[in-house]
């Protein structure tokens, strides 16, 4: 697919024009930016055009070779010596080829002639511009591709989540994916991407938790060198990178409270301004939020801004735990026991019925699929035969005891007292994954009976009565 060369810069790239000559430099910049819709800037000898590239951020370099003090070739090698990646498009008037070559030779991307008519240059620029693009995202599907797995389940509840994300993929507003840790929030936040007109696009994600305030702001909307003590470099922020793809807000329940009310201006007037710099840059992103808490909670409790949320919050994806879908456990066990040998250098073999039994009985309420995976992981470990059975299962798992089934089952008996018999545990057992589902569910009867895959709300009541569970309170 050649969709690289629609990929369009928020407000056009920025071009940086290197030339002694003012009226030459200003002519071309201006040409640039009538005949190719860049931004530019100018500077009128090599050590000024160096102090600019160390200072800002440009997309691409048009170099004279001719100066006087530094020269078009020392600003090559001091680029390459400071490992400044933008590509070069040098220029001549000499007609030389072998000095464009020896330019060439030291990292310029090409070179054009003076003579030649400006569409070319704005061509030259657009190509450099595309390589760089592709060369980027090729680096950003590399580490995504790690990552990203098709979203599997047939579960109820994961059809719905699927529907939802092709309902929502192509709208531009913004997305917020709700569900616990590790049921596969990020999963989702990839798919409506991958779904979407953007899917060539960039995707770029930005973890909003667990850093400090300035680095979440510096990581969103970049800086100038020199902005804050420290800001040796320019950087483009999560929002320039991802252009006009998507920005996945991971943890958005997390983001310190003077970033949330920077985040706010930014998403109701569409543009972003880099610290310590002074133009606006229009915003091409799509947002896709995440956080496992309860943001109207978080927002009644005065730790997120309500006005955020509602910006956030216009579409939302709930995504299920995996106790609430038992259903996609084994299809997922399998995925899993599919792919993973891979990476670990053993070969992929198959999760016995017996073990599959066992893995569906869990509540896996720490951290959902991430947790099934891991113990699959385990189990491939553990496994020297032809299978994943029951004995290869993390022995901390060998035991069902779900954490909802603690608050609500009979106290544990006293050393000296009876052993439960199995009824008895069965019983409690059963109880505890009814109340547990009621609870996910707020005690909605129907939708509880539906994430239980029972027939009808009235099955479910009929259980409710067998073990005696009324909600608390009433
Ligand atoms: N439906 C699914 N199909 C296949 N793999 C899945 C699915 N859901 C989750 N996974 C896998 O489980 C792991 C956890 O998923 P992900 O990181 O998307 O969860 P998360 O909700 O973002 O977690 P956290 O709250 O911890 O950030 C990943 O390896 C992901 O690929
Ligand atoms: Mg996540």
């Amino acid at each position: 697919m050649t969709t690289a060369g629609r990929r369009i810069h928020p407000s056009g790239a920025m071009v940086l024009i290197v030339d002694d000559v003012p009226p030459l430099a200003e002519q071309y910049a201006y040409d640039i930016r009538r005949l190719g819709g860049f931004r530019t800037r100018i500077a009128h000898g090599g050590a000024e055009g160096l102090e600019i590239l160390g200072r800002e951020v440009v997309d691409c370099v048009i170099l004279d070779l001719e100066m006087p003090g530094l020269d078009g070739f020392d600003v090559l090698r001091a680029m390459e010596h400071r490992s400044i990646d933008v590509p070069v498009i040098v220029y001549t008037g000499t007609g030389s080829f072998d000095r464009c070559v020896e330019a060439v030779r030291l990292g310029a991307f090409s070179f054009i002639d003076k003579a030649e008519p400006m569409e070319r240059v704005v061509q030259e620029v657009r190509l450099a511009l595309r390589q760089t693009d592709l060369r980027q995202r090729l680096g950003e599907l590399e580490r995504g591709a790690a990552e990203s797995s098709p979203l599997i389940g047939e579960s109820a509840a994961m059809i719905e989540v699927g529907a939802a994300i092709d309902r929502l993929a192509d709208i531009p507003s913004p997305v917020l994916v709700l569900g616990e840790s590790g049921t596969g929030k990020e999963l989702v936040a990839r798919e409506l991407h991958r779904r979407s007109r953007r899917q060539s696009e960039a995707f770029v994600a930005v973890n909003c938790g667990g850093i400090a305030e300035g680095l979440v702001d510096s990581d969103l909307f970049g800086h100038d060198r020199g902005a804050f003590t420290g800001a040796l470099k320019a950087r483009r922020g999560a929002f320039e990178r991802a252009t006009s793809g998507t920005l996945f807000l991971d943890e958005i329940g997390e983001l310190p409270g003077g970033v949330q009310a920077r985040l706010l201006r930014v998403l109701e007037g569409g543009e972003i301004v880099r610290l310590g710099a002074e133009e606006p840059i229009t915003v091409g992103a799509r947002i896709v939020a995440a956080t496992h808490r309860d943001l109207d909670a978080a927002a009644e409790a005065g730790d997120f801004r309500d006005d955020l949320l509602h910006r956030v919050n216009v579409h939302v994806i709930r995504v299920p735990p995996l106790r609430d879908r038992p259903r996609d456990i084994p299809l997922l066990a399998a995925h899993f026991a599919s792919t993973l040998p891979a990476r670990l250098g053993r070969s992929p073999r198959p999760v016995t019925e017996a073990a599959l039994a066992e893995l569906r009985a869990r509540s896996w309420e720490r951290n959902n699929v991430r947790e099934l995976r891991n113990t699959i992981e385990r189990m491939i470990i553990a496994s020297d035969g032809p299978v994943l059975d029951l004995a290869h299962l993390p022995p901390d798992l060998a035991r069902p005891r779900p954490r909802a089934a603690a608050s609500f089952a009979p106290p544990p008996p006293r050393a000296d007292a009876p052993a439960p018999s199995y009824q008895e545990q069965k019983r409690a057992a059963e109880r505890a994954i009814i109340v547990a589902a009621l609870q996910a569910n707020e005690w909605v009867i129907s939708r509880t009976a539906r994430s239980l895959g029972l027939s009808d709300h009235s099955s479910l009541i009929k259980i409710m009565n067998r073990l005696g569970v009324r909600r608390p309170g009433k």
